[in-house]
């Protein structure tokens, strides 16, 4: 557990907003993929942390995009610069940059970690095809920041922005990838983890089951994998959908 400060808040559109947070010292190595367990201080009626996703790092500072759904992420969006807030990091395992023609596809707040990972893919010398996908233009929270570290393309269900439709029905979605990437909405990870098993393209996906403690300990988050339950937040969140056919299943 580390008492971060926060050093930046951004309000992106009316429901999400990114908190940058500083590191007293130096961070342990985060990987794409991993998340935090950030603490929910001050509410009387919120007693577990909250699972974010680590958005992007940069030295000893971590940046998280939250959208605001209930009362934990209401009363996250109350910090202020100059704050501190209690983490738990780095959680879970990431995403395993591997491919040379990867494909990032997010949607909802599950955008949040593909920064990270494009950046990750960038450090490798491959640069990924981005391809993010919401409701409207403004439910696409994060935008442009993407753009340098890969080919960025968007589908929206209005058309308001990018190709009219979902992430799938876009025309560069059944393109010639060998690796795809994939968080947001469990039916957009499901939709897309059919095609790239159907296609035999490798595929990983980021669950983002509902959780409690977020180290193993209370089940919570069980998944039920080929291999048997699996705890989300230590074996996943990301996970290889070879391993995932009764997930993709039900
Ligand atoms: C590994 C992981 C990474 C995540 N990364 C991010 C992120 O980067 N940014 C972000 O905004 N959110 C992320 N989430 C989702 C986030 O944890 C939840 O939205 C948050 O815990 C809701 O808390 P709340 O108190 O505001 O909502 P609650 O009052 O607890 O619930 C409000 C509504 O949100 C739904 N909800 C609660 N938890 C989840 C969940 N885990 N997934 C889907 N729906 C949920 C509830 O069913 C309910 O309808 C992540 C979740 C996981 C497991
Ligand atoms: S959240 Fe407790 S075991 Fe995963």
């Amino acid at each position: 557990m580390t008492n971060f400060k926060v050093v930046d808040r951004q309000q992106l559109g009316k429901q999400y907003f990114t908190l940058t947070l500083e590191h007293p010292s130096k961070m342990e190595k985060i990987e794409a993929g991993q998340f935090v367990e950030v603490e929910v201080a001050g509410a009387k009626d919120v007693f577990l942390r909250r699972p974010i996703s680590i958005h992007d790092v940069e030295d000893n500072r971590i940046k998280l995009l939250v959208q605001v759904v209930g009362k934990g992420t209401r009363k996250l969006a109350e910090l202020k610069t100059g704050n501190t807030v209690n983490v738990i990091y780095p959680l879970g395992h990431g995403f395993s940059i591997t491919g040379q023609r990867p494909l990032l596809v997010g949607g909802g707040a599950g955008i949040a970690p593909l920064l990270h990972l494009a950046k990750s893919y960038n450090a490798k010398g491959v640069r990924p095809t981005i391809l993010l996908g919401g409701r409207t233009a403004e439910l696409i929270a994060v935008k442009e920041e993407f753009r340098e570290y890969g080919e960025l393309l968007f589908a929206t269900e209005d058309g308001s922005l990018g190709e009219k439709g979902l992430v799938t029905q876009h025309s560069r979605f059944a393109g010639d990838y060998d690796h795809i990437c994939c968080c947001g909405p469990t039916p957009m990870m499901k939709a897309v983890a059919r095609y790239a098993r159907e296609k035999g393209t490798s595929c990983e996906v980021s669950l983002e089951n509902m959780m409690a403690c977020g180290v193993g300990a209370c089940l919570c988050c069980v998944c039920d994998t080929d291999e048997g339950h699996k705890c989300v937040c230590k074996e996943g969140p990301v996970f290889d959908i070879r391993k995932m056919t009764k997930w993709m299943k039900n």
